[in-house]
């Protein structure tokens, strides 16, 4: 569904990807994990396309999507949950679900958000509620809802455990790996890199802007060096 081929990015004339190869098969749940700076975010906006790329191709389905504005590629289904959840805290819970459905302006919108609160009941008991009132954990939900608005094929997640208390980090990850069991095809970026793999299908290890690692997420968990690097082994 998604193939990256020798992408690269850079900050004016910083590097932050280099010759960045992988791919994302229709259905799987693929995670990316590395340190802090290893140029993961940078990689998810690029495929979005809010961060410019310097080299390298993109492909869609097969479409060189390379130089499609972000929104183009919204509607192609390309959706990402950002890092930091940025959620609207001064709209209320609903809105904030309804502007993920205006990137993609879809008339089955109000049946999707029925399914949205069906998946995460807090949202519906507090949708009238400021997203600002929300707890960590609920934000997360949010901007995940937020994504499923724009009925997203391909799901790009970043940190969505980032901040959270372990309880709750696993009840993302337990929402994620359902989103994934029920056909969304998800790229998932984390920190946790255990809890990531332990979900994923297939995973990269990603250092300094490169790819290092790759493989089944069984393979990298058991691998020696993955886990010293990555797994607190
Ligand atoms: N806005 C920016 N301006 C300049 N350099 C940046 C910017 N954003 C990221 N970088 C640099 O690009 C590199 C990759 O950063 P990136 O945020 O993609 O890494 P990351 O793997 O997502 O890290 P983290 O785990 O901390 O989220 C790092 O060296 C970082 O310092
Ligand atoms: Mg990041």
């Amino acid at each position: 569904m998604l193939e990256v081929t020798g992408l690269g990015s850079r900050y004016g004339r910083i590097p932050a990807l280099a010759d960045v190869s992988l791919h994302v098969r229709a259905g799987e749940l693929v995670a990316i994990v590395g340190a802090n700076g290893a140029g993961k975010t940078t990689l998810l906006r690029t495929v979005s396309g809010v961060q410019p790329k310097h080299g390298g191709t993109l492909r869609f389905d097969g479409v060189d999507i390379g130089r499609d504005t972000p929104r183009r590629r919204v509607q192609r289904g390309i959706v990402q949950v950002p890092e930091g959840r940025q959620v609207f805290g001064a709209l209320s819970v609903e809105d904030n679900l309804w502007l993920g459905a205006f990137a993609r302006g879809r008339a089955q919108a109000p049946r999707t958000l029925d399914a949205v609160f069906t998946m995460f009941p807090v949202l519906r008991d507090k949708r009238a509620e400021p997203a600002g009132n929300l707890s960590g954990g609920q934000q997360q939900m949010l901007a995940l809802g937020r994504a499923l608005m724009a009925d997203p094929r391909l799901l790009l997640l970043d940190e969505p455990s980032m901040g959270l208390a372990p309880r709750l980090v696993a009840e993302i990850f337990n929402h994620i790996k359902a989103l994934g069991a029920r056909g969304t095809t998800i790229l998932l970026v984390d920190q946790n890199a255990r809890a990531a793999l332990a979900i994923a299908d297939r995973g990269y290890v990603m250092a300094a802007g490169r790819v290092v690692a790759e493989g089944t997420a069984a393979d990298l968990l058991h691998d020696a060096q993955v886990q010293r690097a990555y797994l607190g082994h």
